[in-house]
């Protein structure tokens, strides 16, 4: 088995000249990368594509099994070393280190479990799980056998997971008994009872993890406890031998229209890159500690916490917890303990330690840090400024990471330190990734520098998503129908002189609240929901930790009503609807909303509304209500 890795790219310079080769012969440099790993067939066409239909395939005949890359071929020469690093939420709990021979033997003995319940490629299993090693071990034992995972954030609501299972017909949910947060526990099971109870009719079976091990209601038809299943399993399993292009994973997330879709990412094309990119971004070199603090839940857990790190042979950390427990020096004490090397995180996070004061990351030994990096949302000035001099200490070089769930693996970014760096500038694609800014007027590419526009990508990328689930066409039409012949963000960006990329943010409805994404009309649906509400209009505005917070206008109903009991109604209703996440953070009440002639309601005005930038509300002359402004101006909270 191959033990090579991608090329790790170790200057400026060679940046340059790698990224001009990867443009000019980009099969030829995706094949050299591909030829690293371990292929029970070698592929017979490295690409074929167009952004039309779409249709992108890469490695088209290449055999393979990316737990197979992840462990088996690891055990040689790092049998022994800790794969994965667990810190449990409760700083007194033992860690728990997981050598790749360990790891190994825990993923093979979780598929034979899994198969021996009758899953088998192909079939869909979804995952509620809060960030415990047996979440790690059983995603990467459902891909060992071929099996689609689709991992649900579990803070979502008993809706949203019954949305996400049911979209996909999963056969099996894999789920805790309880989650440790902070000082809660969170039931999980119970979600998924509820979840169950609102019907999703393809769930077979239910394998629970015993994870605090406190009582949990039990259903004979379908639960499964993890332990018994799996403890008596053999620790080999063959792994399935799987297509380059066969499905590895679903990913639900938000866009700006109707309901969360399931971005589909496949097996040949998303090893690699995600490898590749993991080795250059964050310059992981062997030995080194890595953590990234996200959960698994979202693309930057699948991309950065299992499969890239895991690909390289690197020591990857999971977090169980959260930054501010015991208290807001958390991520530095952890740090410290572990000696951790590269450290990945999200401005969110940033800005609310730094809220806290400095007291809490001075003191602690930060100097095995080598990069540092941030993810999910556009980084502002300050929270840099904070993170480059209390954490890097003024010398870590920072990456700032620009990517998508979408996109499968980081697509603009430093290189560690070899990058020029510049404060809330992502900077240059990563080899092999051809970005395009495009003008929102004339939908014309802009080639000169500095510019901004639209961003796009002009080629495909090994990681880049294939397809929605079950949806073909909305992929189509949310990806590739705004810019014809290139994929579209949904981002607006910025290049300087020197053609370093700053993203703006989100042109589309969607927000971006605490690094998560969020669509609009997901939201005002859910409020819809409560029986006094007539319509809902919802925006983003700025705020301060969140980077942006959820303002809702809401018409209600005509009658005598308590407008606080209905706020906390309205929160309850979308707590229920989709989760905490999505909870508005200001709610008010109007009589109408601006609306233009056609009766689309003007969420421009809505913006700068909730922004508070009511001296400039731009052109209103379309509109067919203008007095309704005015009240909304007048009313805002
Ligand atoms: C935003 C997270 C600015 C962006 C990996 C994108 C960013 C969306 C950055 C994707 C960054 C992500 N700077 N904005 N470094 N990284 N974004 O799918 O708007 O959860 O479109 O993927 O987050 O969010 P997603």
């Amino acid at each position: 088995m191959s033990t090579q890795l991608p090329l790790q790219i170790s200057s400026f310079e060679t940046y340059q000249s790698t990224y001009e080769r990867s443009v000019r012969d980009p099969e030829a440099f995706w094949a050299e990368q591909a030829a690293t790993f371990s292929w029970h067939e070698k592929w017979n066409r490295v690409l074929d594509w167009n952004f039309t239909d779409p249709d992108v395939k890469w490695f088209q005949g290449g055999k393979l099994n990316i737990t197979e890359n992840c462990l088996d071929r690891h055990l040689d020469t790092r049998g022994d070393q800790t794969a994965i690093l667990y810190e449990p939420n409760d700083p007194e709990a033992p860690v728990v280190r997981l050598s790749y021979r360990q790891l190994h033997a825990e993923v093979c003995k979780v598929g034979n479990a899994l198969r021996e319940l009758g899953v088998g490629k192909g079939d869909r299993i979804c995952f509620y799980m809060p960030m415990v090693p047996e979440l790690a071990i059983s995603v990467l034992a459902c891909a060992r056998i071929g099996a689609i995972h689709s991992v649900v954030f579990a803070g979502f609501s008993a809706q949203a997971l019954a949305d996400r299972v049911n979209d996909s017909d999963c056969k099996m949910i894999i789920c805790s008994d309880y989650n440790n947060r902070g000082n809660k526990t969170i039931p999980v099971k119970e979600v998924v009872d509820e979840a169950l109870a609102l019907g999703c009719p393809s769930v077979e079976t239910v394998l629970v993890h015993r994870n605090t091990g406190e009582p949990i209601t039990w259903d004979a038809s379908y639960d499964q406890w993890y332990h018994e299943c799996v403890d008596e399993q053999s620790t080999e399993c063959p792994a399935e031998v799987m297509d380059a292009e066969d499905v590895l994973f679903i990913l639900y997330t938000s866009g700006s229209t109707g309901k969360p879709k399931g971005v589909v990412h496949t097996c040949g094309g998303y090893m690699v890159y995600t490898a590749f990119s993991f080795l250059n971004v964050f310059q992981y070199n062997p030995g080194d500690v890595y953590w990234c603090t996200a959960d698994i839940g979202w693309i930057t857990g699948h991309s950065y916490i299992l499969y890239g790190p895991l690909l390289c042979g690197a020591t990857t950390m999971m977090f169980e917890g959260v930054p501010t427990y015991p208290d807001a020096a958390r991520f530095w004490q952890v740090c410290a303990k572990h000696r951790v090397n590269q450290f990945y995180t999200a401005p969110t996070a940033i800005r609310a330690l730094m809220a806290r004061g400095n007291e809490y990351v001075e003191g602690h030994d930060l100097s095995d840090l080598k990069v540092i990096g941030s993810v999910g949302e556009p980084i502002n000035e300050e929270a840099w400024e904070w993170y480059h001099e209390k954490v890097g200490k003024g010398k870590v070089p920072i990456v700032d990471t620009w990517w998508q769930t979408e996109t499968g693996g980081i697509m603009i970014s430093g290189l560690g330190g070899h990058s020029p760096q510049k404060a809330t500038f992502a900077g240059y694609p990563l080899p092999g990734i051809q970005m395009a800014l495009v003008s929102k007027n004339t939908g014309e590419e802009l080639t000169e520098n500095p510019e901004s526009g639209l961003l796009c990508v002009k080629f495909p990328w090994p990681s880049m998503l294939r397809t929605t689930w079950g949806d073909h066409e909305r992929c189509r039409n949310t990806y590739f129908s705004t810019v014809p012949g290139m994929y579209f963000t949904g981002d607006g960006a910025r290049r300087d002189a020197n053609g370093m990329y700053r993203i703006v943010g989100r042109v589309d409805d969607v927000i971006n609240v605490s690094g998560h994404r969020m669509g609009t009309a997901e939201v005002e649906n859910a409020i819809d929901e409560h029986p006094l509400v007539v319509e809902t209009a919802v925006v983003g505005y700025p705020h301060e930790i969140k980077g942006q917070g959820i303002y809702a206008y809401v018409i209600l109903a005509p009658g005598n009503h308590d407008p606080e009991k209905l706020r906390n109604e309205i929160v309850e209703t979308v707590r229920t609807e989709i989760g905490p996440i999505a909870k508005p953070d200001k709610i008010q009440f109007v009589e109408e909303l601006p609306k233009t002639r056609s009766g689309k309601i003007m969420r421009r005005i809505l913006r700068k509304v909730a922004a508070g930038e009511t001296d400039n509300l731009g052109d209103t002359s379309t509109l067919l209500n203008p007095e309704a402004v005015d009240a909304v101006i007048e009313g805002k909270v």
